[in-house]
């Protein structure tokens, strides 16, 4: 969460800080900031979204050739304009993502030392404690250092300095940052989206190193002082890849990338000249498990959950499936040498994370299915399953969960030793969801959902998970409450809630599951529950008397109906959150990364 930049040039920086915390502005939207070295230090920040900022730097320009900028997602402190980063004294301006947990000891430290806070934030007592330091006669590179021998926690930094106008200083401890090779000119951010159309040439700190940067040159240093190099690669990420197109909002584009990004992710595991998959090589036989514990957060747990479906039907391996928040605190019992998956998007989820590290102390084989390689999550794994599904900005995820799915199915067909038929039905599905994609049906039942105050998925078998995650991504971007219920599961309670103002989402693909799912179906239409219906020809010929609108799918073998099924939620979602005039790309409250546990 947040999203940091710095820029250390020959011309003016102040711009280009802009324009890569815009590609940042994921991570974080609660206020914004740029500082720069002009004489003294000079900084200009904003509560709420970027546009703020620009319109600020219209008012009250910035000049400086280093700088450093900030886009937050409150931890600490309210997200007023005094909480904003970056946090700054006359000699020194820090932006921090993270949180430093001994923030409230240093901050006594330093108030008996007579120095004034004005914030509420953990991040302000770095540039306090740089200055303490530097008043006591140390150099900026020095006062750096010492600092962060002093601070716990997670941290990415960036630090410009008064007295000298051509550092930047960046340090990591649990959170990334990369660092980006320019001519004249060196880049510091979050992540290698920000860089995209400055540099493609990108280097990765890595936990405890520091660096300096100046206009030419990188020092990198490790956590005894040691200078050591960091292999710097070619990001492989374009300025186009984080852009809408002709989409409206980077969620629809992701939502219609679908057809591609699973093709594209079914490609790097299957082997069409023998029919079978390939899953990457590792140092332990992954098909020997005998048993899994599969851990994520939000969206991709509930991939994990449709997994667990798949690898216990098709292998037979038994699987435990967690939130990651949870995982440790419920002591799991751990078999020597088994194996847990944690899944993640951005790969740098800290619950995730926290529950790799946890089973990794308990001696297990870790494996990730990740969509960002260079992450701390796939970093710390023995192997990694990528998801092809490219940077995904949409704080919803979408290309990514079917990307997760696509990765889960030829695990599971893997772990099954390619038993016939299941991968054409992969090899099918990018075509299947492309006609999903061009149903025009969607606005319309959009626009009963956006009038609703709660509205309720229900499903049975994989389709269970679906309506998880259906409810998780109408509420997270139209803010109206829904509920994800196992369908048979309705009747144990929830059902207390169906009146004719509460739309019931039906996930009834024509499965072994179907004709129970339809009896819930009925039950639900009794008590005047309005059922919107998504399922294939002859369901909703069946279900027609007691549905208030349909969503007819193409019919589909029942193992790619959770890939198949989940686009018609999406696209739900979206047009409601559309309806209703909410902030798509950026709900309120949220962030793309979660890097707070
Ligand atoms: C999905 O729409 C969410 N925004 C969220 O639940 C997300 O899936 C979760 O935070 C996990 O993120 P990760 O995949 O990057 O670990």
């Amino acid at each position: 969460m947040c999203g940091i930049v710095g820029i250390v040039s020959k011309k003016n920086v102040v711009e280009k800080i802009y324009s890569s915390l815009t590609r940042l502005e994921y991570r974080g939207y609660d206020s914004a900031g740029i500082a720069v070295v002009a004489g003294g230090i000079d900084r200009r920040r904003v509560e709420g979204k970027l546009s703020n900022l620009h319109a600020e730097l219209k008012k009250k320009p910035l000049k400086g050739t280093v700088g450093i900028g900030h886009t937050r997602w409150a931890t600490h402190g309210l997200p007023v304009t005094k909480n904003a980063h970056p946090h700054s004294t006359k000699r020194v301006s820090v932006v921090h993502n993270g949180i430093i947990e001994n923030f409230s000891e240093l901050r006594h430290e330093l108030e008996r030392k007579g120095y004034k806070f004005t914030s509420q934030t953990d991040t302000e007592v770095i540039p306090i404690l740089i200055t303490y330091y530097l008043d006591e006669g140390e150099k900026p590179f020095k006062a750096f250092q010492k600092t962060l021998g002093r601070l716990e926690g997670a941290f990415a930094i960036g630090a410009i300095f008064a007295d000298d106008p051509k550092l930047l200083m960046a340090a990591r401890k649990g959170s990334p940052l990369a660092i980006g090779y320019g001519k004249d000119e060196m880049y510091l951010a979050s992540d290698a989206i920000a860089l995209a159309p400055l540099s493609q040439k990108i280097s990765y700190l890595e936990d405890d190193d520091y660096a300096k940067i100046s206009i030419n040159s990188c020092e990198i240093f490790d956590k005894s002082g040691k200078k050591v190099e960091r292999i710097v690669k070619n990001s492989g990420i374009s300025g186009g890849a984080v852009e809408k197109g002709h989409f409206k909002h980077f969620m629809l584009k992701e939502i219609h990338e679908q057809p591609t990004t699973i093709a594209e992710t079914l490609t790097a595991y299957y082997d069409p000249v023998h029919h079978k998959i390939n899953l990457p090589k590792a140092k332990f036989d992954i098909t020997k498990t005998r048993r899994i514990n599969i851990v994520a957060c939000g969206t991709s747990y509930y991939s994990g959950m449709i997994g667990k479906y798949w690898i216990e039907q098709l292998a037979g391996i038994p699987v435990e499936v967690d939130i990651a928040s949870e995982f440790r605190y419920r002591k799991p019992v751990f078999e020597r040498g088994g194996l847990t998956l944690l899944i993640s998007q951005s790969g740098e989820t800290a619950d995730t994370l926290a529950a790799l590290k946890h089973a990794k102390e308990n001696k297990q084989h870790i494996v990730s299915i990740v969509n960002v390689q260079q992450s701390s999550i796939a970093r710390e794994s023995d192997i990694i399953i990528p998801t092809l599904a490219g940077p995904e900005i949409g704080v919803a995820s979408t290309k990514a969960f079917s990307a997760q799915l696509t990765c889960f199915a030829v695990l599971a067909i893997a772990l099954a030793k390619n038993p016939p038929g299941l991968l054409q039905q992969l090899v099918d599905t990018p075509s299947i969801i492309a006609e999903v994609l061009h149903n025009d049906c969607y606005e319309e039942i959009a626009d009963i959902l956006a009038k609703a105050q709660s509205v309720i998925y229900i499903g049975r078998g994989t389709s269970y998970p679906i309506a998880l995650e259906g409810a998780l991504k109408l509420k997270e971007i139209s803010y109206i409450h829904a509920e994800g219920i196992g369908a048979g599961e309705l009747k144990h309670g929830p059902i207390a809630l169906i009146d004719k103002k509460v739309p019931v989402v039906v996930i009834a693909p024509g499965d072994e599951y179907f004709t129970k799912t339809a009896s819930n179906v009925r039950e639900v239409a009794a008590r005047g529950g309005k059922v919107i219906l998504i399922s294939d020809k002859k369901g909703c010929k069946d279900l027609k008397d007691v549905t208030y609108r349909a969503i007819e799918m193409p019919n589909v073998p029942s193992f790619i109906t959770p890939l198949v099924y989940s686009v018609p939620e999406q696209l739900l979602a979206y047009y409601t959150a559309l309806a209703k005039g909410a902030d798509i790309d950026q709900p309120r409250n949220l962030a793309k990364s979660v890097t707070v546990e």
